[in-house]
């Protein structure tokens, strides 16, 4: 059983101003394929809270997988690329490359997600866009892999 948690990045979603879509997507095709969320929160775009929480949920936690989504674009307040790499022991280049190659089939704005992802200790951090589609077509474009990359990290 894969063990995951999700990161929702919004200042809305944090106050409560915006109900989470995206967070609640994940969940869902994460249960699709197996996996258990067992981590879950938004929190505001702030770079030093999204790497504590990422930091703590790998080494406390050891927590197999954590996705992230919100806050790749270009928007000033889009910091969870920069959180991630911040935690970063490896980089894992393809899965990012992934994304953006399947995504731009659906749409040139696909380039415009700086998302990342890596690995810190036996953890792997996954970053997506904000919206509950660009959840879906990512996350299609990367599952069949996931399993047998997170075996081969323990
Ligand atoms: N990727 C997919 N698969 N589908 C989408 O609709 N939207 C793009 C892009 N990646 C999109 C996508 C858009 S419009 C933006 S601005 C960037 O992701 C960054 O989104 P974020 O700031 O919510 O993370």
């Amino acid at each position: 059983m894969i063990r995951v948690g999700v990161i929702t990045a919004s200042d809305k979603g944090s106050r409560g101003e915006r109900e989470d879509l995206s967070g609640p997507t994940l969940i869902k095709l994460v249960q699709e394929i197996g996996g258990e969320v067992v981590e879950y929160v938004v929190l505001p775009d702030e770079q030093t809270l999204l790497a504590e929480k990422m930091r703590q949920w790998a080494d406390e936690l050891r927590l197999d997988l954590i996705l992230t989504t919100g806050g790749t674009g270009f928007s000033m307040r889009d910091v969870m690329p920069e959180a991630t790499l911040s935690v970063a022991d490896r980089l894992v280049p393809g899965i990012a490359e992934v994304m953006r190659m399947e995504s731009l089939k659906v749409t040139s704005k696909a380039m415009l997600s700086r998302a990342v992802a890596v690995l810190r200790k036996q953890t792997l951090i996954i970053n997506m866009p904000g919206s509950p589609k660009a959840v879906r077509e990512c996350f299609a474009a990367i599952a069949p892999a996931i399993p047998h990359g997170i075996q081969i990290l323990k």
